[in-house]
């Protein structure tokens, strides 16, 4: 059975290019990332490493820690990572795990055998502070990830883990948000200072109320 939403995110211990890093440790009380890419010195992985490293700002002031995982040795990856630097213009900051043995990509369900019985795919899990496995998404080895994406899901899910809102389609931080669908349009409008609008009574929308 492979994880699912909801399911805590298993724990390990693995070498990395900052040292043997406990994943629980390492995440702390932060949010998440975990990824996986096919293999290291390769044209589309190096791209979304190096997008990776130039948005580690924007992933430190969503307090959230970074770990990628390649199934490929350490000094493959130290040297992989000048290459990143070079080529991306760029500083990865982030570890990666050399997970030679597979341990990682077996835990996380990395590896899709119909797809390659080798390499794994591209995986990307956002974890919460409460270790609670929030977004999985998988894309196969020929297809780069968009990373703005990503971090736009991460304003989403922070967003609805502290206020009764829900995201539309689409949506970018700053425009309005959706109602929860278990608060009366009555309580919402005492809730919601900014407004409500109702387009339909299970339709609501409010301006995104951390702003
Ligand atoms: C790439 O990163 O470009 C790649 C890796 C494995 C298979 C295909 C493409």
């Amino acid at each position: 059975m492979s994880l699912q939403l909801g399911d805590t995110a298993p724990d390990f211990t693995a070498e990395t290019t900052e040292g043997k890093i406990n994943f629980y440790d390492y995440l702390g009380d932060s949010w998440g990332i975990l990824f996986s890419h096919p293999a290291d010195f390769t044209p589309v992985c190096t791209t979304e490493l190096g997008k990776t490293a130039l948005l580690q700002k924007e992933f430190a002031k969503r307090n959230t820690k970074v770990l990628a995982v390649s199934v490929d040795p350490l000094n493959q990856h130290k040297g992989w990572t000048k290459d990143i630097n070079e080529t991306q213009n760029c500083d990865v900051a982030f570890p990666i795990i050399a997970d030679e043995d597979k341990t990682v990509a077996n835990l996380y369900g990395m590896i899709h055998p119909n797809a390659s019985t080798t390499a794994t795919v591209r995986s990307l899990f956002i974890i919460g502070p409460d270790k609670k496995i929030k977004l999985i998404i998988l894309y196969p080895a020929s297809t780069g990830r968009n990373f703005n994406e990503v971090l736009r899901v991460l304003d989403s899910l922070q967003l609805t883990s502290n206020y009764s809102v829900s995201t539309p389609a689409d949506w970018n931080p700053g425009e309005d948000v959706i109602v929860g669908t278990s608060i009366s349009t009555e309580d919402a409008k005492k809730k919601f200072p900014k407004g409500v609008r109702e387009v339909k009574p299970y339709l609501r929308y409010t301006p995104q109320p951390n702003l």
